[in-house]
């Protein structure tokens, strides 16, 4: 496995394997990697014969208040890693040859609608950076193929959009969340939780369960079922940002007629925000033909 830090050792490298005719594959990350990110590598696998990840800690996503500074930065140990799964290159670029500008001077990708609800509603800038990095990286690599995974599943929404809107030659590819035996989503950001507030944190993911379960069981109430949820919520120490139950292609509210429907929710506890979701396809309903 090669690292590479300049833009034009990446391009060269992939050059070569383009030459040769090789499908590339590209995982982008922000890195302090686990088993969901290694898994998304393992997956990429599959898909291509080149594996590309970048691990890049993208300034413009992080709100001012947010936890850019702090964010766990572990190179070394997600070098390992990533070997350890069969990477061919990994990208670890410095946030000057990202931005050579101040992100107010740079052209920037917004995408409308999807990037302001959810996590957009508290996080009025993210989307607007994870697209523009994201457009960034797709044009440096060119993949074939990105792998995302579903536990960000509004970030996987507004990739799909952005590559439709743009024309972007890329296939976009989800994969699935991988958990902690008790269910918790593994997280870069787990690593905020007390051994107390750890003990808790898998109410996140029961909850969320036990929605899916009740829609699958045929209440329709939406309002009822997510006041539910958020009670459960606070009743285990957190404090709840949303909890809602969305069509999944397109995050709208659903309609009678919608069967792939995703519970999502945000939710703090202590000094983490947890995101998770769960997806629910419902059956034909009694009486429909
Ligand atoms: P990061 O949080 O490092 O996540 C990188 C990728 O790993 C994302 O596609 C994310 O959905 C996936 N991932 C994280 N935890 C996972 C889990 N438990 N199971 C499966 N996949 C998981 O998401 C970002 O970085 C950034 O926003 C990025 C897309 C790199 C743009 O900066």
């Amino acid at each position: 496995m090669h690292t590479v830090q300049a833009i034009a050792d990446l391009r060269a490298q992939i050059a070569d394997w383009r030459r040769a005719g090789e499908r590339v594959a590209l995982i982008p990350t922000m890195g302090n990697l686990h088993a969901g990110h290694l898994r998304l590598v393992e997956h990429a696998r599959e898909l291509a014969a080149r594996t590309v990840a970048s691990i890049f800690v993208n300034p413009t996503q992080f709100g001012p208040n947010e936890d850019f500074a702090g964010y766990p930065r572990t190179l070394d140990d997600d070098r390992r890693q990533l070997e350890s799964v069969g990477l061919d290159l990994l990208f670890a670029p410095a946030v000057a040859a990202i931005y050579p500008r101040p992100l107010e001077d740079m052209t920037q990708v917004l995408v409308p609608g999807l990037s302001q609800m959810l996590c957009g509603t508290s996080r009025p800038i993210h989307f607007r950076g994870v697209a523009t990095v994201v457009t960034k990286l797709f044009n440096l690599v060119q993949p074939d193929v990105a792998v995302f995974g579903e536990k960000d599943w509004q970030q996987l929404v507004v990739i799909r959009r952005m590559a439709a809107d743009l024309d972007l030659p890329v296939e976009i590819v989800g994969v699935p969340t991988v958990r902690e035996a008790d269910g918790l989503a593994m997280s870069s950001r787990n690593r905020y939780l007390t051994p107390e507030e750890r003990r808790n944190a898998p109410t996140l993911y029961a909850t969320l369960t036990a929605c899916a379960e009740r829609l699958r069981a045929g209440e329709r109430d939406c309002a009822a079922l997510a006041a539910d949820a958020r009670t459960r919520l606070t009743a285990a120490g957190f404090r709840p940002d949303y909890f809602e139950i969305r069509r999944a292609d397109d995050l709208q509210p659903p309609a009678a007629e919608d069967r792939e429907l995703r519970v999502l929710a945000a939710a703090w506890l202590g000094r983490a925000r947890l995101i998770d979701n769960v997806p629910v396809t419902l059956g034909r309903s009694p009486g429909a033909r």
